[in-house]
């Protein structure tokens, strides 16, 4: 069997592990010392990219353009930067068996890797309806989206259903930012979510209005409060119709699923501590074993502002604990030691001419300002969440670059706030002072 060893080895090639090699490199490493091992054939990329410039008709956004760290400003890295660097990628090949005990990784083809320092960056799958036997799920043309093979099946059923109907389960990201991409590629598209508004994790009521405003303005048919419970298909194998819960019998020609996704942490079950779904870290990524790590999507960490444990399933953690992990590990190394991970949750998406961002905690009691008609041109509002006196949570559509940071620095200092009445009055003049 071909053994191979790494000082560092990144399991996964998404995010985390690009902003990983790129910190490595800034730190120092040889050639020869680090490896990423990723089951997808090409280099590390912004995966937010695959929802959004990856699906349009026009401009749109191909690699080698989305290699990261071009998401967060910096310079590309293709595939030709980790040769220049001694970075070995070993693509294509999906690591079956994690033994931390003898520091080993075996691939499906049987390859043995083994390394003095892991860090797991393996992030998330998709939930398949499969999952839950829903009749019929397995129909050619009903699409998940979680790589770059998801979506160049989905581009080309796409070319292939000019036209034609679409179907979006779920009212979450991907059925935010799916439905959106399928309506500019004109199809006729119909999104149905169990829940009474969309995106219920984050949207209040007030703000959800406006998106499901603003997409029924688009042409999008939105079906809410039943789910899909079975697909029938035409002769081909091909999806046709969604049967929902409530009996209602939608067309569809394509049929793009988005009802959440789940940590890849099965590789490890047993082997280190767990909590809320992911790996259990300090505030340095590092786990519950010696010398292994975990970042990204896959770590349960301390969130220090707020004083609890929490996963995190968005690309700017994803990046920055990433960093925090190699910075950590350097440190070690030198007998040195860095400040433990602060982190501010950010989340943003963008969908049609719409992009909104969101700082912070959504708990306690909400109040929304501006100008949230769908119908108007300009559609700039936000939303402040309020606990124990103090503000917690800042949201804002269509803001600039500047109303963006303000409501950041909102969120991280945590004002008082005289009365919700007060802060709806204020608005981004609120921010603005802080
Ligand atoms: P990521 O999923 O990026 O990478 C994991 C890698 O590990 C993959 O390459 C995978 O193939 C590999 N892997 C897994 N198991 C393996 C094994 N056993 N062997 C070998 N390789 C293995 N967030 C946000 O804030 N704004 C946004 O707009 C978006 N948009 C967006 C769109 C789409 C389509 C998705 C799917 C997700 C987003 N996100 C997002 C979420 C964001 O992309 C996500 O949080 C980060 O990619 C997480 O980074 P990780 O590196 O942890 O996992
Ligand atoms: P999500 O958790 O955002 O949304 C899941 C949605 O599925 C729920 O809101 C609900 O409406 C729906 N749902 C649940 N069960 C259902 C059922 N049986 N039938 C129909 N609908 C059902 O998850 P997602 O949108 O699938 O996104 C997957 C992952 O990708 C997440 O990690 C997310 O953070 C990430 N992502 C993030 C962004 C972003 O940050 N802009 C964009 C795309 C994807």
């Amino acid at each position: 069997m071909a053994e191979k060893h790494f000082k560092y080895i990144i399991l996964g090639g998404g995010v985390a592990a690009g902003y990983a090699a790129r910190e490595f490199d800034k730190q120092g490493v040889k050639p020869g010392e680090l490896a990423i091992i990723s089951k997808e054939a090409v280099a590390p990329y912004e995966r937010p990219a695959l929802s959004k410039g990856y699906l349009f008709p026009e401009g749109t956004a191909r690699l080698p353009g989305f290699h990261v760290c071009v998401g967060s400003g910096g310079e590309r890295l293709a595939p030709e930067w980790y040769k220049e660097k001694g970075i070995e990628l070993i693509l294509s090949t999906e690591i079956v068996k994690a033994d931390l005990s003898s520091k080993s990784l075996s691939s499906a083809a049987g390859e043995l890797f083994k390394y003095d320092i892991l860090i797991i960056a393996t992030g998330s799958t998709v939930i398949r309806l499969t999952d839950f036997g829903v009749q019929g799920a397995d129909a050619k043309n009903i699409f998940y989206l979680r790589e770059i093979d998801d979506a160049d099946k989905l581009v080309e059923a796409i070319k292939a259903k000019k036209n034609g109907k679409a179907v979006i389960v779920g009212g979450g990201y991907i059925g935010l930012e799916l439905s959106a991409a399928l309506k500019i590629n004109n199809l006729d598209v119909t999104m149905v979510y169990p829940e009474p508004w969309c995106m219920p994790r984050l949207f209040t009521a007030d703000i959800a209005k406006f998106y499901e405003g603003y997409y029924a303005n688009k042409g999008i048919k939105i079906v809410k409060g039943t789910v899909a419970v079975g697909f029938s298909t035409n002769d081909n194998g091909e999806v046709k119709e969604v049967h929902l819960k409530d009996g209602r019998v939608l067309e569809a020609d394509i049929v793009v699923v988005g009802v959440g996704g789940r940590p890849l942490t099965a590789l490890f079950k047993g082997q280190l501590a767990e909590e809320k779904g992911g790996i259990k870290t300090d505030g340095f990524f590092k786990t519950s074993v010696p010398d292994v790590y975990a970042v990204g999507d896959t770590a349960t960490f301390p969130l220090k502002l707020y004083g609890e444990l929490r996963r995190v399933e968005h690309v700017d953690h994803a990046r920055k604990s990433a960093e925090q992990a190699v910075k950590a590990i350097k440190a070690n190394e030198e007998g040195k030691s860095v400040e433990e991970y602060d982190y501010l949750p950010y989340f943003y998406s963008r969908a049609f001419d719409l992009s909104w961002q969101f700082y912070g905690d959504n708990v306690g009691d909400a109040v929304t300002f501006g100008d949230s008609d769908p119908a108007s041109a300009q559609h700039k509002f936000g939303s402040y969440w309020i606990k124990d006196g103090k503000v917690v949570g800042a949201f804002l559509e269509s803001g600039t670059p500047e109303e963006n940071k303000a409501i950041a620095k909102v969120a991280r200092v945590q004002p008082p706030a005289e009365s919700l009445d007060q802060l709806s009055k204020e608005g981004l003049a609120f921010a603005s002072k802080i």
